[in-house]
């Protein structure tokens, strides 16, 4: 057995519990290798129901080590699973779209259903963006935003494929906004909501975050000395029950910078002021060198600066399908009640 594939049988001895409790709850996506947490740096597998989802960001796998990572893992599953493979450790990481280890079948790049507590996900393994259309370390906070959503108004800030909307909608949500920049992003979403017919309706803001986020709380939209700014959706200020904020690492508009090392209170403040009192606003940091504790510090001084102060504050991991060997997952969570 090559070093790989026994890397691979550990990580899938590992899951059983979690697997097993998955496929229960309705979920059919999910991490089956988590890179060199698990002895393979660059190298993670995901299921996205029908599809298995293999990445590379490092380097390339051989065609013989690709086939039969798959034959192992449909094997272990008992479900035969569309390969896709996506090797993005060449220059800018951006897919490798020649395809010369592995071309997938014209049926595994079709677009696909996967399932998340019971909903149902457009997967799309090729697609212009570079992730897969749901971050799937976030599992464990759209489960907690549908179990406490009924009769709220919720914010989805930085939505990009709307699925924390998507769980409020499922949750009992009264109202759902989804808020985001990229127009395709918001086209997913606007699938998702129409593959889960059942659901109400959701509203989806295609607005830059600062002007959209100062608006609602009723701050200034402010220009950079010499800079006109472009147009902008008009917003009434307003308050939401429960605001989600997950932004991206590091983004630059002309509004603002979004610097999640540097500067988070700038995204902090604005959704600290359009969450209601008695609220909850989940916020979110994935960069891997802020560490939990820092971060933690820093958001509660800030919200008890603002005069909003946290009443009491939880953390959200991600599940057991992304192992931390150091227990400090990249993605991290917390769950604030104002
Ligand atoms: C890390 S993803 C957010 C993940 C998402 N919360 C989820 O549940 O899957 C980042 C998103 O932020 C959006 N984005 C980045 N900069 C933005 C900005 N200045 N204003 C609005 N959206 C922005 C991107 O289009 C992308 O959809």
């Amino acid at each position: 057995m090559s070093s790989l594939i026994q890397a691979l049988s550990v990580a899938l001895d590992n899951r059983q519990a979690l697997l097993a409790e998955l496929h229960q709850q309705g979920t059919d996506c999910y991490r089956l290798f988590h890179g060199s947490q698990e002895g393979a740096s660059g190298l993670t597998i995901d299921r996205y129901g029908p599809q298995l989802l293999v990445q590379s960001f490092h380097t390339r796998l051989e065609r013989d080590d690709l086939l039969a990572l798959h034959a192992h893992i449909t094997a272990h599953l008992g479900v035969d699973l569309l390969l896709v493979y996506n090797d993005r450790s060449q220059g800018n990481s951006r897919i490798d779209r020649e395809d010369t280890v592995y071309q997938a079948d014209a049926e595994a790049l079709q677009d696909l259903i996967g399932h998340e507590w019971g909903l149902n996900y457009r997967v799309r393994g090729r697609h212009p963006g570079q992730d897969p259309l749901l971050f799937l370390d976030l599992r464990n906070t759209r489960g907690w935003v549908k179990q406490h959503s009924q009769g709220k108004s919720v914010l989805n800030l930085f939505a990009y494929t709307c699925g924390v909307g998507l769980s409020a909608a499922a949750g009992g949500a009264k109202e759902v906004c989804n808020l985001d920049f990229a127009e395709g992003n918001l086209a997913v979403g606007k699938e998702n909501g129409a593959l889960n017919p059942e659901l109400p309706t959701m509203q989806f803001i295609q607005s830059d975050y600062f002007p959209a986020i100062r608006q609602l709380a009723g701050l200034p939209i402010t220009q950079r000395r010499g800079h006109k700014l472009p147009p902008y959706v008009r917003l009434e200020q307003r308050q939401y029950d429960l605001v989600l904020l997950d932004p991206p690492a590091w983004a630059k508009s002309a509004f603002g910078t979004v610097d999640l090392l540097r500067d988070y209170q700038s995204l902090l403040k604005p959704a600290l002021l359009a969450t209601a009192d008695n609220g909850v606003l989940i916020c979110c940091n994935n960069l891997a060198k802020v560490s939990m504790e820092d971060w933690r510090e820093q958001v509660l001084r800030c919200a008890t600066k603002l005069g909003r102060p946290v009443r009491d504050w939880q953390i959200m991991t991600p599940a057991a399908d992304f192992p931390s060997q150091d227990q400090q997952p990249p993605l991290k969570t917390l769950i604030l009640q104002l």
